[in-house]
């Protein structure tokens, strides 16, 4: 009996952290980050991510829908066939949703692809005051067990290689319209649009406040070159 009780309790704490509620890291919008990162933010407005809740309204991008067989006069924004790929967080914890569109969550912003930030970006402002007044470094390691992603390439995967045959494991629907066989211009080539800054957004020259792994492989690549930007606070 007793220990049948415990066995029950044992699975409900288990329950309790598969289904999210104790682990998930929650999306909050792009409006702190932006704040603190301005020139990011700024680089970022002029990207067509910034702008991909446009593409849904009717008329906007027409030939291009009629190539992919859509309707170009309809209304895709309130579509949850389509929705889920042009916001932040579609339906996960504090992200995107239909009923309650957020204009913070709206196009695919910076935690699509830095991993959702309600615990991370906390870290960020402590660790950028530790380093302003003593030079502390603080661990990149620390950032990654608060969900933030170093890597990016399964994150562009899911929206950009989610369509049948496409070769990534994790395709199911709703699938993108906008594949390979519709035009060869939506081949999907990490490596290739990883670097270009005019998608992602500029990259700005970094303290180095953080350091060692995970760091992105082309880190180093980026910052050589990075401009130098204005930074801001999220108060
Ligand atoms: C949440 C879904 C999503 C994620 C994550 C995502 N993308 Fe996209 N991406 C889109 C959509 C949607 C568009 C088309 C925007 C539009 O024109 O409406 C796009 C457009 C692009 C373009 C074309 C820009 C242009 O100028 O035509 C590139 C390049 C690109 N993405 C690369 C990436 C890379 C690299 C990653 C990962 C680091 C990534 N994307 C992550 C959904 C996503
Ligand atoms: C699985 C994710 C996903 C879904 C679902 C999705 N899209 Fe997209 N969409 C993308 C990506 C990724 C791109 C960018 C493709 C590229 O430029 O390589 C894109 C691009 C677009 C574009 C711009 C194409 C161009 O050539 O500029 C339009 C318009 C669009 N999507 C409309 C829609 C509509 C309408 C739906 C629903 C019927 C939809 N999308 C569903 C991921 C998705
Ligand atoms: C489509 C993917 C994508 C989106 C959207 C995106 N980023 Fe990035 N970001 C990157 C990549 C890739 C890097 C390079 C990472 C590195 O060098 O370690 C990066 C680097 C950064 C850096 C490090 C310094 C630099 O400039 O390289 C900051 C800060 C940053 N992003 C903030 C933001 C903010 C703020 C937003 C939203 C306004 C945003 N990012 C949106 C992909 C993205
Ligand atoms: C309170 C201000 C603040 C907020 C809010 C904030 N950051 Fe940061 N972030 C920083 C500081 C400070 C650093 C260290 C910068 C340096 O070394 O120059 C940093 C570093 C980064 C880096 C570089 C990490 C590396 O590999 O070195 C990225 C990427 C980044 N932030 C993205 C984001 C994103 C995305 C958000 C929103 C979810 C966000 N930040 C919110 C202040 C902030």
């Amino acid at each position: 009996m007793r220990q049948s009780m415990t066995l029950a309790l044992a699975g409900a704490a288990m329950l309790a952290v598969l289904s999210g509620s104790v682990l998930a890291d929650k999306y909050e919008g792009r409006k702190k980050c932006s704040s603190c990162h301005k020139s990011q933010g700024e680089s970022w407005d002029t990207t067509a991510h910034a702008k991909a809740m446009e593409s849904l309204k009717p008329k906007v991008k027409a030939a291009a829908k009629t190539k992919a067989k859509l309707d170009p006069n309809k209304d895709y924004t309130k579509d949850k066939e389509c929705v889920g790929c042009h916001v932040d967080g579609f339906n996960r914890e504090g992200g995107y949703t239909i009923a309650e569109p957020n204009k913070f969550l709206t196009g695919v912003g910076c935690e699509s692809c830095h991993g959702p930030g309600s615990k991370y970006r906390g870290m960020h402002r402590k660790a950028g005051a530790d380093f302003e007044k003593s030079k502390k470094t603080s661990p990149r390691k620390a950032l990654a067990d608060a969900g933030q992603d170093f890597d990016f390439e399964e994150g562009c995967n899911a929206c950009h290689l989610n369509y049948e045959g496409s070769g990534w494991k994790g395709n199911k629907k709703p699938y993108t319209p906008f594949t390979p066989q519709v035009d060869k211009k939506y081949t999907f080539d990490f490596k290739k649009y990883v670097r270009d800054s005019k998608a992602m957004h500029e990259h700005y020259k970094l303290d180095g406040t953080y350091t060692g792994e995970p760091k992105f492989m082309y880190h180093d690549e980026f910052q050589a070159t990075a401009k130098v930007g204005v930074k801001g606070s999220d108060d």
